[in-house]
């Protein structure tokens, strides 16, 4: 199987000049990986398509915003709440959190300390019933856990999903009964057991009165997020109401890692000062050597090899590992704990991974945001959650929603 493109068949593929990829490369917008022997540019077909996938299907526009005043006070329940991230993000389009539930200490504790106002229920969703917000609540949201079902029959119900969080978010929608839900989660939703759960969830959702808008996986860095992180949404609209979803528009403006860590257009200052954890001496003399927006195979080769051990031989670029970020260019998707092995990025200039307010940043969380728990708590809270901004352009989007379904019923009394 041919994984990898050259220059010229990208070039062709997506119908952009040779010049532009390679402007592309150096911004961090499409990065090639050296072809070792000859260190030409070849390009991973994976990630030409992802990538390309919204710029030619949606056809991105100049100047434009996804902004929409909401007619009315919308109200969200938030499930698997983490440290909010979703959760400010709907809030900075103009809704309003009403309930969230989570069952992490560390989390639950940070909504409060943010917003005491926020009602947070602290513990396993499996233990809280909504029936008291049946009709009353327009949005519930929710990032549950991807777990595998167990298929008896050929169409998945409701009962058959019982014992994963997705029966949870099914249950509490079937009981707060919204307008509009939304699930969000990781793109491996869409091969997970082949596809099966996802199906199984939609179909879940059609019983429960729902019908599935085609699932889309939306990029951050299209949403005035410096990272490139991808998510992928489920949107289910109550069968009632006969009105379009629509996801929203893609930017054009991409964002980089000195629009994150530095004073700009995302922030008013440079990236406030915090803790942050550190690479043990062995990783340090290793990533020393590395450039900025360099990998493992900058390496000398008996480094690489000793760096890799196992994956050396095992082929495919793995161009996040040993990954020192560049300025010019969105960052790689966050993990939830930044020494982590094979998953490095690492500070353009220092050797260390970012801090707690550098993660917080490339995640787009306002400076004043705080986390709570240890490093390590916090480093988590950031890594699981939705970027701020890719939150707040989502809220957009069910708020032009909501103002027509709204407005279509005072049409109809
Ligand atoms: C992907 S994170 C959600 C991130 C959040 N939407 C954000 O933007 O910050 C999933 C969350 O589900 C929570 N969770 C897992 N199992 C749970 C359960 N049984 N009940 C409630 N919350 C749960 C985890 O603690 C985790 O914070």
């Amino acid at each position: 199987m041919n994984e990898y493109m050259t220059l010229s068949e990208t070039s062709e593929y997506i119908g952009k000049s040779k010049e532009t990829l390679r402007r592309w490369d150096n911004e961090g917008k499409l990065i090639a990986v050296r072809e070792p022997v000859s260190n030409y540019r070849v390009y991973r077909k994976s990630d030409v398509d992802t990538l390309f996938a919204d710029f030619l299907e949606n056809n991105i526009e100049e100047n434009f915003s996804n902004y929409v005043a909401p007619d009315n006070d919308y109200t969200v329940l938030e499930l698997f709440a983490g440290a909010g991230g979703l959760a400010i993000g709907l809030e900075k389009a103009g809704l309003k959190c009403v309930v969230l539930n989570e069952i992490d200490k560390w989390a639950c504790n940070t909504l409060r300390k943010n917003r005491p106002n926020w009602n947070v229920l602290e513990g396993d969703i499996k233990n809280f019933t909504f029936k008291k917000y049946q009709n009353k609540i327009d949005i519930v949201t929710g990032g549950f856990p991807c777990q595998a079902f167990s298929y008896a029959g050929k169409k998945l119900g409701l009962a058959d999903a019982r014992g994963t969080l997705f029966y949870e978010f099914a249950r509490v929608v079937k009981e707060v009964n919204p307008p509009i839900c939304i699930g969000e989660n990781v793109r491996g939703l869409l091969s997970h057991e082949k596809g099966k759960t996802l199906q199984g969830m939609i179909s879940i959702l059609d019983e429960i009165g729902y019908n599935v808008v085609p699932v889309q996986v939306l990029k951050a860095i299209n949403f005035n997020v410096p990272q490139k992180r991808e998510r992928l949404i489920l949107v289910g609209i109550r069968k009632d109401i006969e009105l379009e979803y629509e996801y929203p528009k893609p930017y054009k403006k991409i964002y980089n890692l000195r629009d994150a860590l530095k004073k700009g257009e995302l922030y008013d200052c440079d990236v406030p000062k915090s803790e942050g954890s550190k690479y043990p001496k062995s990783k340090i003399d290793v990533l020393d050597l590395v450039p900025p927006k360099g990998y493992w195979r900058d390496l000398p080769i008996n480094i690489q090899k000793e760096f890799m051990g196992g994956s050396f031989h095992l082929g495919g670029g793995k161009t996040g590992i040993a990954r020192r970020i560049g300025w010019d260019e969105p960052c790689l998707t966050l993990t939830c704990s930044p020494a982590q092995k094979q998953t490095e990025r690492c500070h353009p200039e220092e050797t260390r991974p970012f801090t707690v307010r550098e993660y917080a940043r490339i995640q787009t969380f306002p400076d004043d945001w705080k986390f709570e728990g240890s490093v390590a708590q916090q480093y988590k809270q950031i890594g699981n959650a939705v970027p701020v901004n890719l939150g707040k352009e989502v809220g957009f989007s069910i708020i032009k929603f909501l103002n027509a379904y709204y407005g279509s019923l005072k049409l109809k009394s």
